[in-house]
């Protein structure tokens, strides 16, 4: 009731106007009443998604880009997320691309941005992050490069923000898949993956900070095998998969939500099925997930964590509590427990 309100009012603004005020708003929220949203999972242990690198209370985590500059870490951290990703986190705070760049397709829950990396720069970022109190939640901050910063000295600002960040979150993640800054992208050969990897290689040595690759949904799908043996290679935590995709009959910019999702699926089924080789490496679905039933495709794939965009922004946090329903449902229906059971008997669940 309380977000179809807010979005009534919200979707009639310029949709970053929108995004904006809302971040502010949420930024100052009183934590009390965050139970309005959704409240906490009472029973950690029967949604708990245990991964190789961390333990998420809830199988849903929200997906990068939503609180670019780490605002809104102590709301988000109260309702039933299993994780809160922030950034992506450039080390100079930069302004993005020109405006208007967010635009909504309310028929087709769909999203379609050219940010550009908008954001505070890491300084600013990590102390937003050091005064925040996500009540043990799982923080993950998502790295990129500057707009200026040359291909050729991109992997020093992975560095930078790297150990900026290493101490004072769950995971990390480089971002080398939106399609909003030229030439990002065309990070994700395999050189200059390798070569980002390469010069981070001593300071995680230094630390157990789980990292993970964020991937775009429009790498040719022959691509895939190589990008898991390289994460295997380089020891990575796993892989993110997908950030938004570009649709040219739509305009510039990526597109996120249902539009996404069939694209979206393909790309973690096909990985799913390549990782089945190196279980060390654990998986994170993204992309047009927006209902129980895209969670369940998902799982019956061989996924256990995903995380939701443009599907909170439709339809708030409700969607939290629908997934939630669901699986109490199939918790129910399969005589099991919690979902590490569930997991564990997932070919034979109905
Ligand atoms: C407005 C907007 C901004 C985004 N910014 C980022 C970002 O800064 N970094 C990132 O890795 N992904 C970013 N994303 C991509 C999302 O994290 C996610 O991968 C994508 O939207 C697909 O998920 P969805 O269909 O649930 O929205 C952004 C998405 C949207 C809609």
């Amino acid at each position: 009731m309380l977000y179809d309100f807010f979005k009534f009012m919200a979707f009639k603004m310029d949709a970053e106007k929108a995004h904006e005020l809302s971040i502010k708003a949420l930024s100052n929220f009183p934590l009390a009443m965050a139970d309005a949203f959704g409240g906490d999972i009472e029973d950690l242990k029967k949604y708990q998604v245990k991964l190789n690198s961390m333990n998420w209370s809830f199988p849903v985590g929200l997906a990068a880009g939503l609180d670019k500059n780490a605002k809104a870490i102590n709301f988000f951290s109260r309702i039933p997320f299993g994780a809160v990703e922030v950034g992506t986190v450039t080390p100079l705070a930069q302004i993005g691309n020109d405006r208007p760049r967010l635009f909504r397709y309310i028929e087709e829950e769909s999203l379609r941005n050219c940010m550009g990396f908008n954001n505070d720069g890491a300084e600013k970022i990590l102390r937003n992050i050091q005064a925040s109190d996500r009540v043990g939640k799982i923080l993950g901050v998502n790295l990129g490069k500057n707009k200026t910063t040359s291909a050729e000295e991109a992997h020093l600002d992975y560095l930078k923000l790297f150990k900026t960040f290493k101490d004072h979150c769950d995971y990390l993640v480089i971002n080398v898949s939106s399609p909003n800054t030229p030439g990002l992208r065309d990070l994700q050969r395999h050189e200059s993956m390798r070569e980002i990897f390469e010069s981070l290689e001593d300071e995680r040595k230094t630390c157990r900070t789980p990292l993970f690759i964020k991937i775009s949904p429009d790498l040719p799908l022959d691509s895939l095998e190589g990008i898991v043996s390289l994460a295997s290679e380089f020891k990575l935590s796993g892989i993110i998969a997908t950030n938004t995709t570009i649709m040219e009959d739509r305009g510039i910019g990526g597109v996120s939500g249902k539009l996404l999702t069939e694209k979206g699926r393909l790309v973690r089924e096909r990985l799913l099925e390549i990782m089945k080789d190196t279980p060390e490496l654990d998986f994170i679905g993204v992309g047009g997930i927006s209902n129980f039933s895209d969670v369940w495709d998902f799982w019956k794939s061989g996924g256990k964590a995903c995380q939701i965009y443009s599907s909170f922004i439709f339809q708030g946090p409700s969607v939290l509590q629908d997934i939630k329903s669901g699986i109490d449902e199939k918790l129910k229906v399969n005589d099991l427990n919690n979902l590490e059971e569930l997991f564990k008997n997932i070919k034979d669940c109905h």
